[in-house]
């Protein structure tokens, strides 16, 4: 093995090292069952955020934010508000949540649960009339049905906008336009009735003919 490979096996042994470090962590922390403040063995307070199938429920009844919507799984909602309306950026409060499409959600976790990811928990759900499922979670590994690492595409807007892209923070942009984005927020079939605006037809049917096409992938597949 050539120099140049075996720092890079080295670098991969380290990140696995790291990688199984932060699952114990987060597994520690979920043996918790409520969100509320916890008292653990040494007597420190402990802030717990308590993240199920229960805690989504239909976009639109969350707080909207220019294009997307967010939440506070403590009851925070104004302190998540102020990040969010931030010009500048500004790190989330623990237990935000903060969703563009029905289907991916990030979370804030317990300060110091994962510092790489600045303590956000990336989710993909499937959602249908009767809820939400997670397909998936974690920290550093999850990835979108486009194949793309939720982590790494959002880590460009780390500094100062932990983590959000929206447009112009840094992150590789995705396939779909607000348009479709919007769309798919009025039709989110855990709100019960869609109420389409104009032209949200039109673009379900881009987006319809764009995954067709192969050019999303299978994101949004299993909506048609
Ligand atoms: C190809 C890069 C890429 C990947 C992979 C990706 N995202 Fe994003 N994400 C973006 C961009 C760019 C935006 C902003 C889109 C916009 O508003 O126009 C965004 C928006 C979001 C938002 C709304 C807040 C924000 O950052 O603007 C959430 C929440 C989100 N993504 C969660 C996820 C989750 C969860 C995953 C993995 C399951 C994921 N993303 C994978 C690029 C990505």
């Amino acid at each position: 093995m050539n120099t140049h490979l075996k720092l890079v096996s080295n670098m991969m042994a380290i990140v696995t090292v790291f990688c199984f470090s932060s699952l114990s962590v987060s597994a520690e922390t979920m043996e918790y069952s409520e969100n509320t403040t916890a008292v653990i063995n040494s007597g420190i307070e402990k802030t717990v955020v308590k993240v199920d199938e229960e805690s989504f429920s239909c976009i639109r009844e969350m707080t909207p934010v220019r294009h997307f919507y967010i939440d506070n799984l403590l009851g925070d909602i104004d302190s998540t508000l102020a990040a969010a309306n931030n010009p500048k950026g500004e790190v989330y409060p623990t237990g935000s949540v903060v969703q563009l499409v029905p289907t991916e959600v990030m979370v804030k976790r317990e300060s110091g649960t994962s510092p790489a990811t600045g303590d956000w928990e990336f989710f993909e759900l499937t959602v249908d009339e009767s809820g939400s499922t997670i397909a998936k979670r974690g920290f550093v590994d999850v990835m979108n049905r486009f194949d793309g690492n939720c982590f790494s595409c959002h880590a460009p807007a780390r500094e100062t906008w932990d983590f959000i892209c929206e447009s112009g923070h840094g992150c590789d942009p995705i396939p779909i336009d607000h348009k479709m984005t919007g769309a798919l927020q009025r039709s989110d079939p855990r709100c019960g009735e869609a109420v389409p605006e104009d032209g949200d037809w039109m673009a379900l049917f881009k987006l319809k003919a764009m995954v067709s096409i192969g050019l999303t992938k299978k994101w949004f597949e299993e909506l048609f």
